[in-house]
């Protein structure tokens, strides 16, 4: 049965256009696989490996011990300085240990060190694993690192793989890190190339100094570039399946960098309907299609990058489900804490999580969303964990109709058919701000939205309550502005700068009036918040706050150097204004009293 599976598998790669058919095949496999587990062993060679985020969630199935000859090798290693991350061939159905018992050891039999390791799910068969580097008098390199698990248990370097002897120095080499395949191309996310490289020549000449190859053998032209995204060509139907489950590399100059992602042509997966199977082939590809304008399946979903962000995740999600988001994307920076736990409890929300494990690459990141969202959502609100949409009071729930009266005193599982009732409060404003420009020849395709910042508030600890209700003065004068943007008008290079993206003509940026519409920034928290938040930054254009470079950065703390000592006042600074005017919109939709007769928020 197995033979079976792989020819039918290769046949149907043959048959490029024809993905309605290879998807429906690919449903029909795991129904078999499904059926029969212990009959069937996926083989990474195959190509059929599909990252578990992307497959819609009826195919999803459990596995037991599938391969047995299923040896564990690390396969590339990237070097960010303080930390190694270790890429691990995995058999799909081992659940990778975590913490405690799994370690890296680096160096020689006679000197070395061990670190603590975390482990990021990446992809069906794919786990990075990420360690602590070791003290500058530990040699090491590829073959003599190893991951250790329950002190009995190590994995090593494979036989191939890595092809380097020395682990990959981010800082300061390209490299190619993500690869995403659309029905049209391949989306090839590449680090450390040198930006300036023929800015002088005319873009189609510019372009030419890149290509994609396949397998380190087929080459494709790139079509579009910007930051860290290539666009290239899939390779022609009758070879596409030599090269599904093969690496992506990039030529720069006629130099091959080196590259840690495989091309999965089929992850590819249909838009916006639920079934597959009802669609003829036709159908099926015009679904694909960016139309603008074109109904999807959500109206309007939220994109975030998140580091030990749990404790704040369910205010937000609960706030913006209120005002309309239908579902969220979280890009998981290698958060600590308890996310997984917080998003299973945020079920009712449409909540999923993509680990996104690359340093300083928030940009790459917001282009990557843009795409794994695409098919399903229309407009995409790109807004930090730490804001807060808030129109004006024309936009709002005026009446006595609140969440919790709608939903039985605080039972959420009913959410979703509240926020759905009528046009939603953001539908309305995006409606507002599209009509807006209607007299004109240009369409709006991006909302611009701006910041107001709030300081600590006085307090010395996180409010309990949740950051609308103890954060409520702030600075006075607003500040840049973050976007709602129509993910169809959203130019091929994906290009984009502090959370706005490059549209596609004749689209255009509306900003906001701050009397129409603003964002509560919860930017200078109290103490402890705010250090570890700003020892993290992510936008690839500012420095840590703490690193004595780039010092004029509008992104850096007023009034702050570049230290991390707490000043003496820090309570109560950023306090032009009191505003509660959030808190109070939040009390009134979320607040119920309870037994304590207390005010209570719902996501308490
Ligand atoms: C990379 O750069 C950072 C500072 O930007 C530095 O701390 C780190 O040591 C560098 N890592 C390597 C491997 O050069
Ligand atoms: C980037 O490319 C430009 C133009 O080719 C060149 O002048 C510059 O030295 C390069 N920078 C680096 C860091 O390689
Ligand atoms: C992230 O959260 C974990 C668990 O709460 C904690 O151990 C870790 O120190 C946090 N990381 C930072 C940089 O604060
Ligand atoms: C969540 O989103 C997916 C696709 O984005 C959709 O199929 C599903 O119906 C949504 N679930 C809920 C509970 O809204
Ligand atoms: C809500 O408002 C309506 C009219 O404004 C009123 O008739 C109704 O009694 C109110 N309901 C509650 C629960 O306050
Ligand atoms: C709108 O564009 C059309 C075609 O480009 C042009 O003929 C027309 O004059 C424009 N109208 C305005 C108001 O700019
Ligand atoms: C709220 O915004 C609308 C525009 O959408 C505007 O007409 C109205 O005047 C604003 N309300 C206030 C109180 O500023
Ligand atoms: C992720 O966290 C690391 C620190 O571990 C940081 O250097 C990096 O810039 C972060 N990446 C993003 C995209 O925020």
């Amino acid at each position: 049965m197995k033979r079976g599976i792989e020819n039918c598998c290769r046949h149907f790669l043959l048959l490029r256009p024809c993905y309605g058919l290879v998807l429906l095949a690919a449903s029909a496999i795991i129904a078999l696989i499904v059926l029969q587990p212990e009959q069937v062993t996926l083989s990474t060679h195959s190509g059929f490996s599909l990252p578990t985020s992307m497959i819609p969630y009826h195919w999803k199935w459990e596995t037991k011990e599938e391969s047995a000859s299923g040896e564990m090798l690390i396969e590339d290693i990237v070097h960010f300085g303080s930390e190694v991350l270790l890429l691990v061939r995995v058999p799909s159905s081992f659940g990778f240990p975590n913490k405690e018992r799994l370690q890296c050891r680096y160096g020689t039999h006679t000197h070395f060190a061990y670190r603590q390791a975390l482990a990021v799910h990446l992809e069906d068969t794919r786990t990075a694993v990420i360690c602590g580097a070791p003290p500058q008098d530990v040699t090491w390199d590829v073959s003599s690192v190893l991951i250790k698990i329950d002190k009995d248990q190590e994995i090593r370097k494979g036989s191939a793989n890595p092809e380097y002897k020395h682990p990959l120095p981010w800082n300061s080499s390209s490299v190619v890190y993500e690869v995403f395949p659309t029905h049209k191309d391949v989306v090839v996310f590449a680090h450390g190339v040198n930006n300036t490289l023929g800015v002088e020549l005319p873009e189609q000449e510019r372009l030419k100094q890149f290509q994609c190859v396949y397998g380190g053998r087929y080459i494709t032209a790139v079509t579009a570039q910007a930051n860290d995204v290539f666009r290239c060509d899939h390779p022609p139907a009758s070879v596409m399946g030599d090269f599904a489950g093969k690496k992506v590399f990039l030529r720069i100059g006629g130099e091959i960098i080196p590259s840690l992602a495989y091309y999965n042509p089929l992850t590819l997966k249909p838009v916006g309907r639920r079934a597959v199977s009802d669609a003829s082939d036709e159908e099926h590809l015009a679904s694909f299609e960016a139309t603008p304008g074109k109904p999807k399946l959500h109206h309007i979903c939220a994109c975030t990058l998140i580091y030990n962000g749990s404790k704040f995740l369910k205010e937000w999600v609960y706030y913006h489900s209120h005002l309309g988001v239908e579902k969220f994307y979280f890009y998981d920076n290698n958060s600590e804490d308890n996310l997984d736990e917080v998003i299973a409890n945020l079920a009712n929300f449409n909540v999923t999580k993509h680990s996104w494990p690359w340093v300083k690459s928030q940009e790459a990141g917001f282009s990557h969303c843009s795409l794994l969202a695409q098919p399903e959502c229309s407009w995409m609100l790109y807004i930090d964990i730490d804001e807060y949409f808030f129109p004006n009071s024309s936009f709002l729930l005026r009446g006595n109709e609140t969440f919790l009266r709608k939903n039985e005193g605080g039972d959420v599982s009913s959410m979703a058919g509240y926020k759905r009732s009528s046009p939603s409060i953001l539908a309305r404003f995006i409606q507002e701000a599209v009509a807006s420009r209607k007299d004109v020849n240009v369409t709006v395709g991006q909302i611009a939205i701006y910041c107001h910042n709030y300081g600590p508030s006085g307090l010395q600890q996180s409010p309990p309550q949740g950051v609308t209700q103890g954060y409520t003065c702030r600075i006075k004068r607003q500040r840049r502005h973050k976007s709602i943007v129509l993910l169809s008008v959203i130019v091929e290079s994906l290009r984009n700068q502090v959370h706005h993206f490059t549209m596609k003509s004749p689209y255009v940026l509306e900003t906001i009036r701050p009397w129409v519409a603003i964002i509560n920034h919860y930017k200078f928290q109290a103490w402890d918040e705010f250090k570890t938040k700003f020892h993290r930054r992510a936008a690839s254009n500012v420095a840590d706050w703490t690193e004595d470079r780039n010092l004029a950065s509008n992104d850096r703390v007023p009034g702050l150097g570049t230290k991390p000592i707490k000043p003496a006042d820090w309570e109560l600074r950023y306090c032009d204004v009191q505003d509660y005017g959030l808190r109070d919109y939040t009390r009134r939709v979320f607040g119920f009293y309870g037994k304590d007769k207390r005010l209570h928020l719902a996501w308490e």
